[in-house]
């Protein structure tokens, strides 16, 4: 399938977006871009959905995104839409319009796929057609201040469903716990079942203790974030000792280093977790280690293009 045309200039606010309801495609500017109430992802929350930064105008860990995409489609048996080169040619074009209207190469893609347009009904309608958004955003990282002085976190209980694996957009219990974060000055919700740790509201969590980096298995009760693997390869590759498996929440409280991960925010140093200092409450060696394997990470991705 070749790449949708586009219409003509577009405000500066108003970027175009994909949208294909019912089997029909259109790049729109987002304030004309609409679906039918029907829709199941807006009447069940019944679809899947992917963030994947750009960097000077390039996915980075595209074919990881899409796999993730991929296995969220097929966990919650949705059809893929598109091929890997579909999906990557649409990309392009969302980003390339972008970069027209606005002059702005770092983004970030939305995309979501729902299950399409039914009668209302539980149960999966026969015969009908995913519906695809696509979107894209500048991608604003966060800020070489924020990196030095480190971020705050709260903690709660994880009452989420047991498939956090799925990148599903029923999205109620993380964003109850980014609230819960938001009104409590802080930039994140932790999260522990059973008292483990699983991951953040919309990030993953890590754990440095004695020079080890750990993180929580990649089971069901986390989403495992493309940075959850890259982070990994990572500390393999520059010699940092690495292990994967159960924290308790007591560990989480006793870190050397706390740190989030996210395509958003990349990694970010918690200084702080419920008011109480995480170390010595200053953002730690191995947080700086890290961030400057990422941008060594992403230079090399750009330099392989
Ligand atoms: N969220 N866990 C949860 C619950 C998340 O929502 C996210 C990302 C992650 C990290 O995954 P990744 O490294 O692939 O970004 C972990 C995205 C950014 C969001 O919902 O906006």
């Amino acid at each position: 399938m070749s790449a949708v045309a586009s219409p003509g200039p577009v405000a500066l606010n108003d970027p175009l977006v994909y949208l294909s309801v019912s089997g029909e495609a259109e790049m729109v500017p987002l304030s004309e871009a609409r679906i039918p109430v029907l829709d199941r992802g807006f009447i069940f929350g019944d679809g899947v959905y992917e963030v994947v930064p750009i960097y000077a105008g390039r996915a980075f860990r595209i074919d990881q995104h899409l796999a993730r995409l991929a296995r969220s489609l097929n966990a919650i048996s949705i059809p893929n839409p598109f091929t890997l080169g579909e999906w990557k040619d649409r990309i392009a074009q969302l980003v390339d319009a972008f970069h027209r209207s606005h002059g702005i190469d770092d983004q970030f893609v939305y995309m979501q796929v729902t299950r399409g347009v039914a009668k209302r009904g539980h149960a999966f309608p026969k015969g009908i057609v995913p519906t695809v958004f696509m979107m894209t955003s500048p991608l604003v990282l966060p800020s070489h201040e924020v990196r030095a002085k480190g971020v705050v976190a709260v903690t709660q209980t994880d009452n989420r469903w047991m498939r956090c694996d799925i990148k599903s957009v029923s999205l109620l219990g993380n964003v109850l716990m980014a609230e819960h974060a938001a009104a409590h000055g802080a930039i994140e919700t932790i999260l522990f079942r059973d008292g483990f740790l699983t991951e953040g509201s919309s990030s993953n969590v890590w754990v440095v203790k004695d020079d080890v980096l750990r993180a929580p298995p990649k089971d069901n009760r986390i989403l495992e974030g493309i940075r959850y693997g890259l982070i990994s390869e990572l500390a393999e590759k520059n010699g940092m000792r690495f292990a994967i498996g159960p924290i308790a929440e007591a560990d989480v409280r006793q870190a050397d280093e706390v740190i989030l991960s996210s395509a958003t925010k990349e990694v970010v140093p918690v200084v702080a977790i419920d008011g109480v200092a995480v170390g010595d409450g200053e953002v730690g060696p191995w947080f700086g280690r890290l961030y400057g394997w990422y941008q060594d990470a992403k230079a090399e991705a750009l330099g392989a293009h």
